[in-house]
Formats: structure tokens, C-alpha cells, sequence
């Protein structure tokens, strides 16, 4: 499967990961991509069905797991020939993905980054509300989940002085083929409760959360912190769910404090 994953890899010396929430592509992290290549071999992979990549491998009914894309990420790093342990930044969807990673491929990672992303699983409520979007999105259209999704991504700083940066998520969205949602919805509805792995992290930890982040607020993030051994918790300021496109500048500089630990 991951012959077909797009993916951005420059830069040269520790290699880090970057797994890209939902409904997004590889383009969330380009502030990060950006300020890291000068000293780490940054890869940023569009997810299965996001983005530039395949999409043939995906079913609207059955969904794609959080192992599968787990899966996909250790056969990309073998067809890239990433040997070395890597970090991996995982935010929001991309952080549920790190926890079938760790699962799936300790050997494979030296440090972890959850950004903006929860550990427990989902309430029956949000289960349901994952299964609507799953049933009307080919129907609806991805501009639809757009509009839908648009204000609880952002704090109200940049709602109110950053239409372009809006924009710019809106139109990531709604170039985000329906099939695609609809599986990662499933996915997503699928996953397991991770906060029993939190204690059994063993490796360096980084927690980021915006501070006005309605999805992954920062109390749970703090929580989930405080519940992993050694681990670093940053809050963001000026920034919602979207900290590495919202406040890229405090961002960028608790990535590269940690990864030069
Ligand atoms: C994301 O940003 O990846 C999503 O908000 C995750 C989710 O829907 O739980």
C-alpha cells in the first residue's frame, strides 16, 4: 500500500514523522516541514485516500483502522529505507494512529509528539455522529464537512484575524475525497481506548495542545500528560485545535527543544 502513499521526505540527519490529522493532508504540518528540514530528515506522508495518495485500497462501508495506517507507516519507512528509530508527531487522527504504532512498532520509534489528539476512546454519542457523517458524506459532498467542521478547528483569535489560514483548512477539506472521510469516520469509530497505554510509554513524550482546543481540550491533554512517565506537556497560546497551522512560531520551538533533548 505505501508504493502509493505521497509523501514529502527532505532534509537529512534524525528522521521524523509527521502523520496528519483528519480530514487534512500532509499540508498541515508545511510550517513544521519547513523550519525542521535544515536539521532532520523531515517525512510528512499524505494518509491513505488523503491528500495526493491512493485511494483504490478503500471501502466507504468497512472503513480503514487506525492498524492499517499504522501498517502503512512502518511499509513506507521500509520503502524509504528509515532504519533508524524515528520520531513520530502525530496530531489529532495522526495521534490515534501513533498509538497502533507504539503497539504495532516500538523497535521503530525513538520518541513520540501527540499534538492536539486524545487517548480515550469515543463516547457512544460521538460514535454516532461519526457514523451520520460516514452514511451522508458521498452525498452530502466534502464542502459540507467543511462548513461543519470549520469553527471548532480554530480559536477565536484566528477566526477573527486569520480568514486566510481558514481558508486555506476549508479548501484542504474540501479537496478530501468523501470515500476517504467516510472510511476514517468508521476508522476513527473503531479505535480503542488508548489510556491504558499511557503509562507504559516508555520512551520521551511530547504533549502540545492549543490552548482553546474544543477537541482535545487542554485539562484531558494535561491528564494525559500527568498519566506518562517523564512526559513534557506544552500548551500553545493563540491557537485551537489547528496549534501547528495556528501558532506555528510556539510550535516549532517546543518540537525543536524536544528533539534536541
Ligand atoms: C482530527 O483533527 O484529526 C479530528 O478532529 C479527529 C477526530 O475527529 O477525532
Amino acid at each position: 500500500m505505501s508504493e502509493t502513499l505521497h509523501t514529502y521526505d527532505q532534509g537529512s540527519g534524525p528522521p521524523v514523522l509527521f502523520v496528519h490529522g483528519f480530514p487534512l493532508n500532509h499540508q498541515m504540518w508545511r510550517c513544521q516541514l519547513d523550519a525542521l528540514a535544515s536539521d532532520y530528515r523531515v517525512i510528512a506522508p499524505d494518509l491513505r485516500g488523503f491528500g495526493k495518495s491512493d485511494i483504490a485500497s478503500i471501502s466507504s462501508k468497512t472503513g480503514v483502522e487506525m492498524s492499517e495506517f499504522a501498517d502503512d507507516l512502518a511499509l513506507l519507512l521500509d520503502r524509504l529505507e528509515v532504519a533508524e528509530p524515528v520520531t513520530l508527531v502525530g496530531f489529532s487522527m495522526g495521534g490515534y494512529i501513533g498509538w497502533q504504532f507504539f503497539k504495532q512498532y516500538r523497535q521503530r520509534l525513538a520518541a513520540m509528539v501527540l499534538c492536539d489528539t486524545k487517548a480515550a476512546a469515543d463516547t457512544p454519542q460521538a460514535r454516532e455522529i461519526r457514523y451520520r457523517m460516514a452514511e451522508g458524506v458521498e452525498g452530502w459532498g466534502s464542502s459540507h464537512v467543511a462548513m461543519l467542521m470549520t469553527s471548532k478547528l480554530f480559536g477565536p483569535q484566528t477566526l477573527a484575524s486569520n480568514q486566510p489560514l481558514v481558508d486555506e483548512v476549508t479548501e484542504m477539506i474540501s479537496s478530501t475525497n468523501p470515500v476517504t472521510i467516510a472510511a476514517a469516520q468508521r476508522g476513527m469509530a473503531h479505535r480503542d481506548d488508548s489510556t491504558d497505554l499511557l503509562p507504559t510509554l516508555d520512551l520521551p513524550t511530547l504533549y502540545l495542545c492549543g490552548r482553546d482546543d474544543q477537541i482535545s481540550p487542554p485539562d484531558e491533554m494535561q491528564a494525559m500528560a500527568d498519566a506518562t512517565p517523564g512526559a513534557t506537556y506544552v500548551e500553545i497560546p493563540s491557537a485551537g485545535h489547528m496549534s501547528p497551522m495556528e501558532n506555528p512560531t510556539a510550535v516549532n520551538e517546543a518540537l525543536r527543544s524536544f528533539l534536541a533533548r
